[in-house]
């Protein structure tokens, strides 16, 4: 009989949704491992209230204000690369627990730090976890949820990326009347503890689909068992091997893999998704909204407050995107999404050039958040977690996580420099113009992944490159 794990039909069967003890349980696992995009999202928020602070203590110029925001972002990149090969080898709770221990030395390093110097490498330990968590997270995910729910659970982490970034704001807000810049940074270790902790004492399970690649399938059975009940279990796990099959089988694929003319197609989609998700310029507004904000006549005491104000919308918006992308196919949404954001970047860029009211600006700038949280924010994600064949998963998403974080920091790095060549709105607009080629990119190229299972994903992508899905992988 087909049921929704395999054909992803809706209605199909009766495990379309999970029994309420097995959604129970997913639930709270997928909580706990997301907690990784917490602190991906708290971390990359936290440092514009803290650096006010740091710059009078520690006496810092321009260049290193900058470095000591940027390097995070460089620390992500090689986390991000390093990952993928480590999470196949040693398997993905145990990476998941090593990025939480480097979370926490990371964190301690920057709270001790005596001057630049260490704090600088704090925030390169600091780069090197959250990057490392923001790969394996999306994969993770992907490997413990059955297709009809996936898309949601995925979903998952951005919310708690954009819970992050709010939490961080908020914690900013509170702290700096006393200029506490090592206690906005320290409460990061919270969270760090909790997913180390949730690891050691084994309240997240192994990824199903890891044992069963490293053969040990009566472990994989009896997590699958805890989701879908015994009777289920068996059948899910005879079509997880089937897709292991059909792939190399048992093997994990290296770098090279990555480029074989069976993997290509989806790398290309992950890597161009995550180039599009950055240089649509949304970390321009998360990092500089207050002086973007100011620009438009704003006064600077209400700027954290308007930040809040942009991390509210950007989570509320992120859970409007968990209830729609169980109902609207990926594709759909996607280009929704990207559509909304190009009318959004017009508006906003008019609003500078033509010297508007900043009022508007500000309307602009919060419809402009709202439509990317919407879809691409989450979709990128979700999509990296997808779209992989089982083996290349954990590479795969590494690859696009490290692409996503160096297009993150090209864009925060140019970004003022290009304002001030060219202006504020003319560099919203070519914001708009990458979303224009988004919205074409995902036409064309973007497989429908909702509800499906590896292979007909696959068949689907390999359709959209102008190949058969049968044809043997060179
Ligand atoms: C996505 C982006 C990240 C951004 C965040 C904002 O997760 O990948 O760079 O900061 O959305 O919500």
């Amino acid at each position: 009989m087909a049921y929704a794990f395999s054909t992803g039909a809706r209605g199909a069967g009766p495990l379309d949704e999970l029994p309420p003890e097995g959604n129970r349980r997913l639930w709270t696992w997928g909580t706990l491992i997301a907690v990784g995009g917490f602190l991906f999202g708290f971390d990359t928020g936290v440092i514009s209230g803290a650096l006010l602070y740091i710059k009078d203590d520690f006496d810092l110029n321009d260049f290193e204000q900058g470095s000591v925001v940027s390097v995070l972002l460089l620390g992500a990149m090689a986390g991000a690369l390093g990952s993928g090969r480590l999470a196949d080898r040693i398997g993905r709770r145990r990476i998941l627990m090593l990025e939480g221990v480097l979370f926490l030395i990371g964190t301690v390093v920057a709270v001790l730090a005596p001057g630049y110097w260490v704090l600088l490498l704090a925030r390169i330990i600091l780069g090197l976890a959250v990057g490392g968590a923001s790969a394996t997270v999306p994969v993770y995910l992907g490997e413990i949820a059955p297709a009809s729910v996936r898309g949601r659970l995925l979903t998952l982490n951005q919310l708690l990326i954009t819970v992050g970034i709010l939490v961080s704001y908020l914690i900013n807000l509170v702290l700096s009347s006393g200029g506490h810049w090592r206690a906005m940074i320290g409460a990061g270790a919270v969270p760090a503890l909790v997913i180390v902790l949730a690891c050691v004492a084994r309240l997240i399970p192994e990824s199903p689909q890891w044992l069963l690649a490293n053969d040990q399938d009566d472990k994989a059975r009896g997590i699958m068992a805890k989701l879908v009940g015994d009777q289920h279990a068996d059948e899910l796990l005879e079509k997880r091997r089937e897709s292991l099959e059909e792939e190399e089988e048992g093997q994990s694929a290296g770098w090279r893999e990555l480029l074989s003319a069976s993997v290509r197609p989806a790398l290309i989609v992950g890597l161009t998704l995550a180039a599009i998700q950055q240089f649509g310029g949304i970390n321009t507004i998360i990092y500089y909204a207050p002086s973007i904000m100011r620009e438009t006549g704003l006064t600077a005491s209400n700027s954290i407050f308007y930040s809040v104000a942009i991390g509210i919308i950007n989570l509320v918006m992120t859970v409007v995107a968990l209830w729609l992308v169980g109902r609207l196919g990926r594709r759909p949404l996607l280009m929704i999404s990207l559509g909304l954001m190009v009318v959004t970047l017009a508006l906003l860029g008019l609003t500078f050039v033509a010297e508007l009211s900043s009022t508007l600006s500000l309307v602009f700038m919060v419809l402009y958040i709202a439509a990317f949280a919407v879809g691409m924010g989450p979709l990128f994600w979700v999509m990296i977690g997808e779209i992989f064949p089982p083996h290349a998963s954990a590479v795969g998403a590494s690859a696009a996580t490290a692409v996503n974080w160096s297009s993150n920091f090209v864009v925060s790095l140019v970004f003022l420099t290009v304002v001030n060549a060219i202006g504020q709105g003319q560099t919203f607009w070519i914001f708009g113009v990458i979303c224009v080629l988004g919205v074409f990119f995902v036409a064309k190229y973007l497989p429908e992944t909702k509800d499906r299972e590896f292979p007909e994903i696959d068949k689907d992508i390999q359709a959209r490159f102008g190949r058969s899905a049968e044809q043997p992988s060179a």
